[in-house]
């Protein structure tokens, strides 16, 4: 029994690493990471939830959710960084909970990352069809509608058009299957064309906070907090917390940087650099485009709205760069998908180097060497989620499994200060514990806020990954040969 709580060693992990320089390239700068974190985190939550948590739950306080939703990130990153910068291996959380709490917890949040970065994937999939779909119906393209919606979804689209359920959601798909295939044709290819996609989603919220700035009318600010209707959810303060579970996706992504670590020139200080840099960047983009976003139109306005910055910018006047910035609304979704699924593919690699997943999932191609299985699995796999599943549901799955990953980091780095006071670390995590408690309560909070079957759906995934740990992992894993 005393094997599920059996620790790697930091030194066998940095040899696990160095031994992998065989396998993973090291071709990430620190500029690169920050892109990526950007690549990762800017996408369907700011595109797409914003006017709905101002709309139900705080008005034109949105700004306050998104600054509450940073607060519980930073308390996380600043955790994450202290990490990442000590233990700079593939694998982010689950490594770290390796070193820290012991394989059965590692197998739990590896386990548990599934949520974050699979379903991660799949949620931002379904997101971009619609928006691709809204694009398409401006030149009078119009899909079979049994191809662009899951059965149990029923898709309004601004021109009037009410799809009742389908039969799977063909374009999510195929950008899910074309993403995929070009991870494994190379890292450093991926990473260029997220330099690209970055770029271009920065450019499109930079131009919509200038262009929008000023066309604000004050009186939408009026009143900033609206009174609480008499529901927790709706205004007020309460409302405000509550806008900040729903926003809080909008942030998720930053820690996919930490499973680059292999792939970064030097990690020690790019990690950190990656992960707090990108965070900052997102943060203050975020508030000033939910500034202007609930200055250009009242709140009340985007109840029900599918694509709230399009109808926001209409009041600009510029409908000229009304398809431009659908594009690239398309493009900025289409690079977080990109680092969800490469994170996801380096977390089982890692997983399954430690023995606790089958080899076929460390498998790293001959030529491109990218572990290309893993690619194939998760194409299958976000592909099942993403053509056939809600988005809504999708949506909670991930927010609730990524803040039990940020609860976990933050035990680990208190646990750490503790048994491995001495290793050095390029980054150290300020006031512990003061910080990592207040990551734990935040993150805590915002779990608390999410609907209760998001709850059960955690509970039911955690139970299915035990029953893979007893059967499989715990027998093959591959510690106890090396420790
Ligand atoms: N933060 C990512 C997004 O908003 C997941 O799309």
């Amino acid at each position: 029994m005393s094997k599920i709580f059996a620790k790697k060693s930091l030194p066998l992990l940095l040899a696990d690493a160095s031994e992998s320089e065989k396998g993973l390239k090291r071709t990430l700068g620190s500029g690169a990471l920050v892109a990526l974190g950007i690549g990762a985190i800017i996408g369907a939550g700011l595109f797409s939830l914003t006017g709905i948590a101002a709309a139900e739950n705080a008005g034109p306080a949105v700004t306050i959710s998104f600054i509450l939703a940073a607060v519980g990130c930073a308390f996380a990153g600043l955790c994450y960084a202290e990490f990442a910068s000590m233990i700079p291996v593939a694998g982010s959380a689950y490594t770290y909970s390796y070193a820290t709490m012991g394989e059965f917890v590692a197998w739990i949040i590896g386990w548990d990352l599934v949520l974050e970065y699979a379903l991660g994937a799949a949620t931002v999939a379904v997101s971009w069809s619609r928006y691709l779909l809204e694009f398409l119906h401006k030149f009078g393209i119009h899909l079979p509608q049994n191809l662009v919606c899951s059965p149990w979804e029923t898709l309004k689209l601004s021109d009037g058009t009410v799809i009742n359920g389908g039969m799977f959601n063909l374009p999510a798909v195929i950008i899910v299957i074309l993403l995929s295939l070009l991870l494994i044709r190379g890292t450093k290819e991926s990473a260029t064309l997220n330099n690209i996609l970055v770029i271009l989603k920065v450019a499109v919220v930079l131009v919509f906070i200038a262009l929008g700035w000023s066309h604000i009318d004050p009186a939408n600010y009026t009143p900033y907090i609206p009174d609480n209707t008499g529901k927790y959810e709706n205004f007020g303060w309460t409302g405000i917390a509550t806008g900040a579970a729903v926003v809080f996706f909008a942030f998720i992504g930053f820690d996919a940087v930490s499973t680059a670590a292999q792939e970064a020139k030097n990690p020690a200080k790019g990690m950190p650099i990656g992960i707090l840099g990108s965070l900052v960047v997102c943060t203050v983009l975020y508030v000033l485009f939910a500034h202007v976003m609930t200055g250009l139109l009242n709140y009340k306005l985007f109840a029900n709205d599918a694509k709230p910055v399009a109808t926001a910018f209409a009041k600009t006047g510029y409908d000229f760069l009304q398809n431009g910035l659908i594009l690239a609304i398309l493009a900025g979704y289409t690079s977080v998908m990109l680092v969800m699924l490469m994170g996801q593919s380096r977390v089982f690699y890692s997983m399954s180097r430690d023995g606790l997943l089958p080899k076929f999932f460390s498998e790293v191609h001959p030529k491109f060497r990218t572990p290309w299985k893993t690619n194939l699995f998760f194409m299958v796999f976000v592909s099942i989620f993403a053509g056939l599943v809600p988005v809504s549901q999708l949506g909670h799955m991930v927010s609730i499994g990524t803040l039990f990953a940020f609860v976990l980091v933050c035990v680990g780095v208190m646990i750490m200060r503790r048994t491995m006071p001495d290793i050095p670390r390029a980054f150290k995590t300020p006031l512990v514990p003061v910080v990592p408690i207040l990551g734990i309560l935040v993150c805590g909070y915002l779990m608390y806020s999410l609907p209760g079957e998001s709850w059960l759906r955690l509970a039911a995934w955690l139970a299915l990954g035990l029953v893979i740990y007893f059967t499989y992992g715990i027998k093959n894993s591959k510690i106890n040969d090396r420790a």
